[in-house]
């Protein structure tokens, strides 16, 4: 993109306007053109799990660069094989989430320069199985989410006139900052717990089960406490390490979540 705006502006300046360098065109076609060299070590895994180390390229960035631009540089410029997801790349749908030099981060999101590194280390999201390269399988993650009964499951079957709730109620105030999951798997993979217990449900779908519980038209909330409070997998095997607080792209409190379970208990 910047090569392309950097031939249209000179052929302008051929033609029509000279652009003098302290000029304001002339210092953002200079911001536009500085970038940053970055070495960027990949860890690679072909099909079938067979892990085959680290990969390493060099690629340039601009400051306003994310590492999911480091991607697609090294899958254009360098290796047409390297697999990795994303797809809004507007840090909206959760499926870019890889481990940045040791935390998981939403790679649309997160700035190369704003990392104050030279190197840049990707993984795959840990506790997850890899298909290939970045690209895990989110399976074991939805198993532990659909146990809390995540849908909405009505009090009453059949009403005709709509529930409203009041932006001043305790629902609305206690669900506010809490409501916004993307189901992109970073505090799954950021948990010291998930790290040795496959049946701990993990932060994700703790909080989906609080935000069920609070809902005043839910009619499961029972059930739900009861999944919650299991001893091998519920809320008390947290050890409120803040780990998945921490690496939450929409900054959920997933400790509060849990922390709130455990009282409700
Ligand atoms: S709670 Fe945050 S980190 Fe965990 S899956 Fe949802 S958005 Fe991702
Ligand atoms: S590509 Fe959608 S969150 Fe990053």
């Amino acid at each position: 993109m910047a090569a392309d705006g950097a031939t249209a502006i000179a052929r302008i300046s051929d033609q029509f306007i000279p652009i003098e360098p302290q000029s304001f065109y002339g210092r953002l076609f200079g911001f536009m053109q500085a970038t940053t060299a970055f070495r960027v070590r990949v860890r690679r895994t072909a099909e079938g799990g067979i892990v085959r180390g680290f990969d390493e390229f060099r690629v340039n960035l601009e400051e306003r660069m994310t590492v999911l631009d480091a991607l697609f540089q090294i899958l254009h410029d360098h290796d047409p094989t390297l697999v990795f997801r994303c797809a809004c790349r507007v840090g909206m749908c959760g499926t870019c989430a890889v481990t940045v030099n040791g935390t998981p981060r939403l790679a649309c999101r997160t700035r190369a320069a704003a990392l104050k590194t030279g190197t840049l280390c990707i993984e795959p999201l840990a506790h997850l199985p890899v298909i290939r390269d970045l690209a895990v399988s989110l399976h074991p993650f939805f198993e532990q989410w659909k146990k809390t009964l995540p849908g909405f499951r009505p009090a009453r079957e059949s009403v005709n006139e709509l529930h409203t709730i009041r932006a001043d109620s305790k629902f609305a105030t206690l669900s506010a900052g809490k409501r916004d999951c993307i189901t992109c798997g970073a505090c799954f993979a950021a948990c010291g717990v998930k790290a040795t217990s496959g049946e701990y449900l993990g932060p994700a779908a703790l909080n989906r089960a609080l935000l069920r519980i609070l809902d005043p038209r839910d009619g499961a909330a029972d059930q739900r406490r009861k999944i919650v409070d299991q001893e091998r997998s519920g809320v008390w095997r947290c050890h409120t390490q803040f780990h998945c607080t921490e690496v939450c792209p929409k900054g959920i409190s997933l400790s509060d979540s849990i922390a709130r379970l455990k009282r409700m208990s």
